[in-house]
């Protein structure tokens, strides 16, 4: 039987770099290998085909922009909706992955497979970890009622909900904290511990081609000696939300937490997350600041943006009535 397609997006990142020397695992420069060749590297995927591959962009994912974000999402709708394709995979660079996988589940909301996958070598490097990704990635994407928004590094499959980076070296670089992983991929074949990210999101959803307008959400954190002066710059800039990766359960220095109840009150939108890489927010039935539902600040500052976006679209719909 004809195997139905499967989508691979390039958008650049270490799995895409390059350095002058084989033994420079650092100092490389990230999205410098376009999407086909870096599958021609690969032999083993002749096997999994057919695929549709096409590069969305070519950076270093410490720069994702909204730009790249919507320009993505409307790519992944498209090929979500075509009956010849199984599921896409997304080549990214692992700084901003969590964020991406964040932001492609909350807005395409995929019925089929969407796995993001990246390294931690450049294709440079005597052993790069990109190829294997790729092929575990692949192996994911094939998988019958394999489906939602995923990420696979280093034989491990993480949900958007819970994927973040947790280490700046190491080739296992991510974690699902208390959650754990969805599952492994051990030669091509998927071990699965629990649930795939399923549709259901909290967020209204919204037409990402017609975002003129992204609010302005800022992340601050609660420290030692915190004041409410950037709450109070960021007010006068425009922002629109803040999210205040907290200390702890949830606590905030009084001054810095008397400047965001100020900030609240000005209308602006406040939300509290941890800076505790495990764990999450309890919330108390007396909280003024509401909690971020166990996302990490970074995903929490997305959340926040497309329930922005999302009101800003209801606005503008009752106008036009
Ligand atoms: C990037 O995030 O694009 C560079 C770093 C990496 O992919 O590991």
């Amino acid at each position: 039987m004809k195997l139905q397609n499967l989508v691979i997006l390039g958008t650049g990142g270490t799995i895409a770099g390059r350095a002058l020397n084989a033994s420079d695992n650092i100092g490389y420069t990230a999205a410098q290998v376009g999407i086909d060749q870096l599958l021609a590297a690969i032999p083993a995927l002749a096997e999994c085909g057919p695929f549709i591959t096409e590069q969305v962009a070519q950076i270093d994912s410490k720069d994702m922009s909204f730009a790249v974000w919507a320009q993505l999402a409307v790519r992944v709708n498209y090929f979500l909706t075509r009956d010849d394709v199984q599921g896409i995979v997304i080549t990214h660079g692992t700084d901003t992955l969590e964020e991406t996988a964040y932001f492609l589940q909350a807005v395409c909301r995929p019925a089929k497979p969407v796995v993001l996958t990246c390294a931690m070598r450049p294709v440079t490097a005597l052993a790069p970890d990109g190829p294997q990704n790729v092929l575990d990635a692949v192996a994911v994407a094939r998988h019958q009622g394999a489906q939602g928004v995923v990420a696979v590094c280093a034989g491990t499959i993480h949900g958007a909900w819970d994927v973040q980076k947790v280490h700046p070296y190491k080739l296992d670089a991510f974690s699902s904290g208390d959650a754990g992983p969805i599952g492994y991929v051990e030669e091509g074949r998927l071990r699965l511990m629990r649930n795939w990210p399923f549709a259901q999101m909290r967020h209204a959803s919204i037409a990402i081609e017609n975002i003129a307008n992204w609010p302005r959400v800022e992340i601050i954190m609660n420290y030692a000696g915190a004041s409410a002066a950037i709450v109070q710059a960021l007010v006068d800039q425009g922002a629109r939300g803040l999210v205040v990766a907290a200390t702890g359960n949830g606590t905030l220095h009084h001054e810095l937490q008397a400047g965001l109840f100020k900030a609240q009150a000005a209308g602006l939108k406040v939300v509290r997350s941890t800076r505790c890489i495990d764990g999450r927010v309890l919330p108390l039935p007396n909280d003024v600041i509401p909690d971020s539902e166990g996302l990490s600040p970074v995903k929490a500052r997305v959340a926040l943006m497309l329930d922005l976006l999302a009101e800003d679209a209801q606005g503008l719909a009752a106008r036009r009535v």
